[in-house]
């Protein structure tokens, strides 16, 4: 169908479902296990439910705001996601260029098909982006590829910690990733590989299943990124990361339910996180020094608002853009972005919010949120 007749971020998913070769929905559209998680995770926005306030003059609302200190038209940031040119030859640089265009910070994967290089090239001036990181057991190549970023202007490091191994994909691991496929695999981020068991393994083999607490003080030796790490699950990690005084925030993510299945999403350890620290170190959100992230599921500006009420400085949004230029390429992002601008206004109007800050705590009920 042709773009206009898109109307919303699931409409990409049917569509992509539609184009993508069987190999690449696999891919991207795969989960753990049972897929519990992967579920969850979009349903457990449905247990939250808003208290809107009225007559409080909606004329100009804004919804931009700042991530790690860096502008952004909207509280959302493209997560990283590898693989990019299954879906489409351009791969990843199609959300360089949708996020150029609207103002959005792109999230650089480790294992994207384009290189690192092609990816920051692909940027306007001015544009920010960030770097996520799988440490590699070679930490010789991890320094080389965390200060290649910084030198190229990249302004946040996002350090995976859910991903010591890879969950099993099972719809991923049917399809057998061929030797011929490393044109999806840039060099950049992988190694050698066992090319038998789906994506996600073959190119996961390199990851350092020793990473620690302990390693955090030598990431912030080698870089002056601001450190985040990504797949956060309870708010004794959060606290630690707190308490480490080495981390500018954490992603509370179970990766998209591809990890641990039966993880709880992150909008539920948003809540108790922010209960946790501010019962046990007096912080309140959203916070500057520490900036708590969310991401999995997230297909709407409700959703987000959802998180920013509850004291998220900005959400992730994987899969809706992978699909969005698996259909319909660099459009397809810009396409997306438009729909979440367009969704924001009007939501922020219903709500009788003129900006971000007064998307406060009262005005959401999630008192249904806790999954058992
Ligand atoms: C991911 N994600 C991910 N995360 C990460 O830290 N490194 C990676 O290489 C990838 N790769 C990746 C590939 C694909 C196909 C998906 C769907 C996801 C996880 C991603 O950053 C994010 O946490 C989730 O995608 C968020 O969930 P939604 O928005 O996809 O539901």
């Amino acid at each position: 169908p042709p773009l206009d007749e898109i109307l919303n971020l699931h409409d990409f998913e049917n569509i992509a479902k539609q184009v993508l070769p069987e190999k690449a929905w696999a891919y991207y559209s795969s989960a753990a296990d049972d897929e519990i998680t992967n579920r969850e995770n979009h349903a457990a926005y449905h247990r939250i439910w808003f208290r809107p306030r009225v007559l409080r003059d909606v004329t100009n609302v804004n919804w931009s705001t700042t991530i790690l200190g860096h502008k952004s038209s909207m509280p959302v940031y493209i997560s990283a996601t590898a693989l990019g040119k299954l879906g489409h030859p351009d791969g990843e640089i199609n959300l360089t260029r949708a996020a150029a265009k609207h103002g959005v910070i792109q999230m650089i994967p480790t294992l994207a098909s384009c290189s690192f290089d092609e990816i920051v090239d692909a940027a306007q001036p001015g544009q920010v982006q960030f770097f996520q990181l799988y440490v590699n057991k070679d930490r010789a190549i991890t320094k080389k590829l965390v200060q290649h970023a910084e030198s190229r202007g990249v302004k946040g490091l996002f350090i995976t910690v859910d991903a010591p191994q890879l969950g099993r994909r099972e719809k991923d691991m049917r399809m057998k990733f061929e030797a011929e496929d490393p044109s999806v695999v840039s060099k950049s981020g992988s190694q050698a590989v066992d090319r038998s068991q789906g994506a996600a393994r073959a190119i996961s083999s390199f990851i350092d299943t020793a990473l620690k607490w302990d390693d955090l003080p030598w990431f912030k030796s080698i870089t002056k990124m601001p450190i985040i790490l990504k797949g956060v699950q309870c708010w004794e990690d959060a606290l630690q990361a707190y308490d480490s005084g080495l981390v500018a925030g954490v992603v509370l993510s179970n990766h998209g339910g591809r990890q641990l299945d039966f993880a709880r999403s992150g909008i539920e350890v948003l809540v108790e996180v922010v209960a946790k620290l501010k019962e046990k170190r007096g912080l309140t959100f959203p916070n500057e020094k520490f900036q708590l992230f969310v991401d999995g599921g997230v297909r709407r500006a409700t959703d987000v608002l959802k998180a920013i009420a509850l004291g998220a400085t900005a959400v992730g949004v994987g899969r809706p853009f992978l699909y969005s230029f698996s259909a319909y390429g660099t459009e397809g992002v810009e396409k997306a972005f438009q729909i979440l601008h367009d969704e924001f206004e009007m939501n922020l109007r219903l709500l009788g919010a003129r900006t971000l800050k007064d998307i406060v705590p009262e005005m959401v009920d999630a008192s249904n949120l806790q999954s058992h």
